[in-house]
């Protein structure tokens, strides 16, 4: 379910911020390669970089496009002086520990091209209105990253939000999706017009690019 709103998401970032462009694809975390597939037929280049062998044999079945490296960047960065107009990172942030989205984050950084976006997600956003439930219904704490997290991260890193894209505000669930999609679909188009609603959603997916000094 979400995956399908976040290739709306996706779509429309290619859109908006690649019309008519090649694109250098670095996505990291890669994993089996869910990222790299999607944006397959819009890559000049992709490069998935993962430490996991065991998601990297499924990627390397799956991504038919592209070169797939298990390295860990933060500890030895193999992409020397190469530059991406796009890295991705989906799943990654919220799950790492603060010092390692730091490290992680500055190589990102020092791999963007002048005129490329840095793409993550946060899914385990604390503030979402699910959260904010289950907190209310006195879950034990949620752990996951918060929206002052993400901008201290990129604070620290030179990075400017450029655009947002708020999914799962209503708070539904895979498990639990209390509606048909169609209806979610439709109103997480409305949420997502609420100002105060948009920093609520139980998955963010962040546009940032290089703040320029
Ligand atoms: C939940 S998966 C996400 C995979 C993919 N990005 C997606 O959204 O489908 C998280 C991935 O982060 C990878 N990972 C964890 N620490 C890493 C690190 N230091 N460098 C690169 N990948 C790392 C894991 O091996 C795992 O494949």
């Amino acid at each position: 379910m979400i995956w399908q709103f976040e290739k709306t998401s996706l779509d429309h970032i290619l859109a908006t911020f690649y019309p008519d462009t090649q694109i250098d694809l670095l996505d990291f975390a890669c994993g089996t390669g869910r990222i790299m597939n999607y944006f397959a037929e819009r890559t000049r280049q992709a490069v998935g970089v993962d430490v996991s062998p065991s998601m990297l044999e499924v990627a390397r079945n799956n991504v038919g496009k592209g070169r797939i490296i298990e390295a860990d960047l933060t500890r030895e960065d193999i992409l020397g002086d190469r530059k991406f107009n796009l890295i991705t990172a989906f799943r990654f942030f919220p799950n790492a520990q603060p010092e390692l989205r730091i490290q992680v984050m500055r190589v990102l950084r020092n791999h963007l091209a002048d005129n490329g976006y840095i793409v993550f997600n946060n899914h385990k956003n604390t503030g979402s209105i699910r959260n904010r439930l289950a907190r209310l219904c006195g879950r034990k704490k949620y752990r996951g990253m918060s929206t002052a997290e993400i901008s201290d991260l990129l604070k620290e890193s030179n990075l400017n939000v450029v655009k947002v894209y708020p999914l799962a505000i209503f708070p539904a669930s895979e498990k639990r999706p209390l509606l048909p999609i169609f209806i979610l679909r439709s109103l997480e188009t409305i949420l997502g017009w609420i100002r105060p609603l948009r920093n609520m959603g139980g998955n963010l997916i962040f546009v940032c690019s290089r703040k320029m000094n």
